[in-house]
């Protein structure tokens, strides 16, 4: 029940704009830096090139979200272009993550699609990748419709589906023969279009994870469960999944035993490595995930 409650305020607190622009001000704080790479592109390669040496491979995310002028969203877009030519000069093993809400999404429609025309010219320039978040259920469809025009230009871009909502497995099998990350879901969705219970999205989750495998497609499953870790496994093994069919994904500062050991094992790891000073958001949706995360910042607010 307080799991519930201090799970409801922290996903409340990383939709509310007022403290998602103060935080900007404040730098990285309560622990965040734990969980980010710090707030420059100079910053977040350095701690890429550190995990790739650990034999991890990445994807780069300039955190940002609720992106409400076209004059930010054309700079977050001109900071992600730069964040790609930074990674093909540094010769780093690690591709791009966006969210669209960044790149003027609730803006104008066609105004975002430029914006990520723009990143994906970049990235196919470099042979590099871009992995479209998936945010809120509000976002879900448009989010595919517009996967699926730039899909017609670009075969180095995908996205994610969170295995919370309904439409997740008539969403998979769509997307057959696409690259998608699949998730659990971050975010706080209505019971008209998700599930609750911790059970039926795991087992959801397992069912989309098979339907790609199965279906032959590229495969990243993004979680810190080593329940679903080992299923994965299994289940690879028994449908002679190769490995470079699938990859698993973790963000970067959580359970980095367990990611250095996967990729021992010789499972590709691809750590989600935040960086910038729009932390808030992407800091409250960790803490709401896990009551543990909280006695994790509060040391680090403790040691600041
Ligand atoms: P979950 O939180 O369900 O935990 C299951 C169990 O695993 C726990 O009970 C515990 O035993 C263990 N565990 C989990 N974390 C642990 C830790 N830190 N230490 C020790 N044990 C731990 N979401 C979204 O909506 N859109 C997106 O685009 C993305 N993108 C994304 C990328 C990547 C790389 C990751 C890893 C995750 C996302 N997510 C996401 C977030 C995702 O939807 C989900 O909210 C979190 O990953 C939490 O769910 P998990 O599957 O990790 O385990």
């Amino acid at each position: 029940m307080l799991a519930e409650v201090s799970k409801n305020v922290f996903l409340h607190a990383s939709q509310n704009k007022v403290l998602n622009k103060a935080a900007k001000k404040w730098g990285l704080r309560f622990g965040a830096g734990q969980v980010v790479a710090g707030d420059t592109i100079e910053s977040a390669i350095k701690k890429v090139k550190q995990l790739n040496q650990q034999g991890l491979v990445c994807t780069l995310d300039h955190l940002g979200e609720f992106v409400s002028s076209k004059a930010e969203a054309i700079e977050a877009t001109q900071y992600n272009i730069r964040t790609l030519e930074a990674m093909n000069k540094a010769g780093v093993n690690c591709n791009l993550s966006v969210k669209m809400t960044q790149l003027g999404l609730d803006i104008n429609r066609n105004f975002c699609i430029e914006n990520m025309h723009r990143i994906l010219q970049t990235a196919k320039k470099y042979n590099n990748f871009v992995r479209i978040d998936m945010e809120d259920y509000a976002h879900c469809q448009i989010t595919l419709d517009i996967l699926s025009e730039l899909r017609q230009t670009y075969d180095n871009v995908g996205t994610v589906i969170q295995a919370y909502l309904f439409r997740a497995e008539q969403d998979v099998k769509e997307l057959k023969g696409i690259p998608l990350r699949l998730v659990k879901g971050a975010y706080q969705e209505s019971p008209t279009v998700a599930y609750q219970e911790k059970a039926e999205v795991d087992r959801n989750y397992m069912k989309i994870i098979e339907e790609h495998l199965l279906s032959g497609s590229y495969t990243a499953i993004a979680s810190h469960d080593h329940n679903i870790i080992d299923e994965v496994i299994k289940f690879a093994k028994k449908h002679h999944i190769p490995r470079n069919q699938f990859e698993f994904q973790m963000l970067y500062g959580f359970r980095t035993d367990m990611q250095l050991n996967l990729a021992k094992q010789g499972y590709k790891m691809r750590v989600y490595v935040p960086f910038g000073n729009d932390w808030f958001g992407y800091f409250m949706r960790r803490l709401a995930e896990r009551p543990q995360n909280v006695a994790f910042a509060l040391k680090g607010f403790f040691s600041k």
